[in-house]
């Protein structure tokens, strides 16, 4: 592993949000711990549902301005992907940018890290692809060996940073501007708030497959950490939160029912529930005034007809 690059420990870390949300009053459990190997496959099968329209208007809104994104972006820069999952996204950034240089690709799940590092590799045989196994959360340190003078381009697409609270949204702008320096930019895709029913119903899917992707977090309790629970007991639940402008996403006890681990038991009466995710929606105008406070005053933005999801290029002068 190149220097300075950040060690994830999947297990301890599982362990310890996990035993931090049962024992809190507010049990909450980070939506990165979603992402297992069946987590990760699970969430490429949400992409294809008909209910879930943010992929399918995100890759629209690329497949149709990429070329004129590209052309702003320059020749020969390097990327980085935070959360870069099956890198489907990317392929249709590096197939329109002009001689990229290196493809960082950042993720939590390593096997699905790996082995999209491997194929990019064989299929971009020009491009350096170096792979960084970790949480975007954490500082991004890229080795001065891999940086070289190439601009910088961070990608972010899906929507992801509406998974991060605001605090840490913010605080992922701010490091992302000092990572790309003066001559870089920051690309990501943002889900823009709609009609709630359209918002709620692509978290609700009729097949069912976005709560077996969240109820999928019992089973890595029991398969991991060795928990005692009665996965009948609960069922998985998602709404739109007009004050934290999300659909958050939760897993809740149908009956009283209680979760054991390590020697401790702990409760569930009916309804109490485990915190699971929020999918934060953007106001467009606000987010962007937010950027230029937090480094990056000037932007480009391209959106689909319906004004549903915008692709945007923060710009740092
Ligand atoms: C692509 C990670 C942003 O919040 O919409 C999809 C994850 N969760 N369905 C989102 C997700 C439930 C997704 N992100």
């Amino acid at each position: 592993m190149p220097d300075g690059q950040h060690e994830y420990e999947t297990d301890e870390s599982f362990r310890h949000d996990v035993v931090e949300a049962l024992t809190s009053d507010h049990r909450r459990i980070s939506s990165k711990h979603l992402y297992d190997a069946r987590g990760a496959s699970l969430f490429e099968e949400i992409c294809e549902l008909p209910e879930y329209y943010p992929t399918r208007t995100e890759v629209g809104i690329l497949r149709a301005y990429l070329p004129e994104i590209a052309k702003v972006l320059g020749v020969g820069v390097r990327v980085l992907e935070y959360g870069s999952g099956a890198s489907v996204k990317t392929r249709l950034l590096l197939d329109h940018l002009e001689s990229p240089l290196v493809y960082h690709p950042m993720d939590i799940s390593r096997q699905q890290l790996a082995e999209t590092a491997l194929k990019l590799g064989r299929d971009y045989p020009e491009l350096d692809v170096e792979p960084l196994h970790g949480d975007f959360n954490a500082q991004v340190e890229i080795s001065s060996a891999a940086r070289g003078d190439a601009p910088l381009v961070a990608f972010f697409p899906g929507s992801t940073l509406g998974n991060l609270d605001p605090d840490d949204a913010n605080n992922l702008l701010r490091r992302t501007r000092s990572l790309v320096g003066d001559r870089g930019g920051f690309l990501l895709g943002l889900d823009l708030v709609k009609e709630v029913s359209v918002m709620e119903e692509a978290y609700a899917d009729s097949a069912g497959v976005t709560a077996a992707f969240n109820l999928n977090l019992l089973d890595r309790m029991v398969a991991e950490l060795g928990a005692v629970l009665d996965r009948g007991a609960f069922r998985f639940e998602s709404s739109w939160s007009d004050v934290q402008s999300a659909i958050e996403s939760r897993i809740v006890a149908t009956r009283s029912t209680v979760i054991e681990l390590d020697g401790r038991t702990h409760p569930f009466a009916a309804g109490d529930f485990i915190h699971t995710e929020n999918s934060r929606k953007f106001d467009l105008d606000r987010f962007l005034a937010d950027a230029t406070t937090l480094g990056f005053p000037r932007s480009k933005v391209w959106t689909d007809d319906a004004g549903w999801f915008a692709v945007i290029l923060l710009q740092t002068s």
